[in-house]
């Protein structure tokens, strides 16, 4: 059975750009889809900015009514305490956050965080009201010795142990390997493995919330390739890093119906 899931185009900023850059950026941002005549139905776009922007990002977007959502690079897994430097749920949900990523492979690689951290991370963000986009992906390594699906499914699983499927979930598929690298997986690739991971939603939630749950690519994703996923019938938007940064660039991905014709 066919469900719309509206597109989503998702801007993960990393560490780059300060508060007053992002209030430029935003608004810039805003008026290129406007004078595009952006239509918010063809693809929801979202920005996710370093947690010291969200208030500023915040206070623009409520102040001009910009149809663009936000949301935090992490969560912590605790929701008060003694956590130096952590950043609880509650706090993103005061600004007004709707997502947050959770599991990002530079946050697993760098920052060593395991699987059971990534599935606390899950369940604080839906303690807040918080919808989590879940990242998942493989190494090359990953990929030479298991295969495509393998990992992001066993990671999926993982992610989702005792979470309540009604609370809301993005899932991002990025192969390590494509992120930064400007060598993205083929459409083909990322359908099989988006498939796959719908799979496993069905198998934990249902087919109903499976169905109505965007599974999205992520990848040197620039406006040259993104019509190419979207096009599979898995594949719900993109998270986009580097092209995310170029507020023409990610514009025009945000409209690849308008620019293959479609
Ligand atoms: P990239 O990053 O688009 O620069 O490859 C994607 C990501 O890390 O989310």
């Amino acid at each position: 059975m066919a469900v719309k899931r509206t597109p989503f185009i998702a801007g993960n900023w990393k560490m780059n750009l300060d508060h007053l850059q992002s209030i430029a950026f935003v608004q810039k941002l805003a008026w290129s889809l406007s004078d595009a005549r952006h239509d918010f139905a063809d693809a929801e776009v979202a920005v996710f900015p370093p947690f010291t922007d969200l208030r500023s990002v915040q206070t623009l977007i409520s102040a001009d009514s910009l149809p663009i959502s936000y949301g935090a690079q992490d969560v912590s897994a605790h929701d008060s305490g003694a956590y130096t430097g952590e950043i609880s749920g509650a706090f993103l949900a005061a600004l007004d956050c709707r997502y947050v990523i959770i599991g990002h492979s530079e946050r697993r690689t760098l920052h060593g965080e395991s699987d059971d951290e990534v599935n606390a991370k899950v369940l604080a963000a839906h303690r807040h009201g918080l919808i989590p986009v879940l990242c998942v992906g493989e190494t090359a390594e990953d990929l030479e010795a298991h295969g495509p699906s393998a990992v992001p499914v066993a990671q999926l699983r993982a992610a989702l142990e005792g979470v309540d499927g009604s609370k809301g979930l993005v899932v991002a598929y990025e192969p390590v390997w494509a992120i930064g690298s400007g060598q993205a997986a083929t459409p083909a690739q990322a359908e099989q493995v988006a498939a796959a991971l719908r799979g496993v939603l069905a198998e934990v939630f249902s087919e109903e919330t499976a169905q109505a749950t965007r599974v999205l690519y992520g990848g040197s994703v620039k406006a040259a390739n993104i019509a190419s996923f979207l096009r599979e019938p898995n594949v719900d938007g993109a998270l986009v890093g580097g092209a995310s940064l170029d507020i023409d660039e990610f514009s025009s991905i945000a409209r690849f119906k308008k620019h293959v014709g479609a």
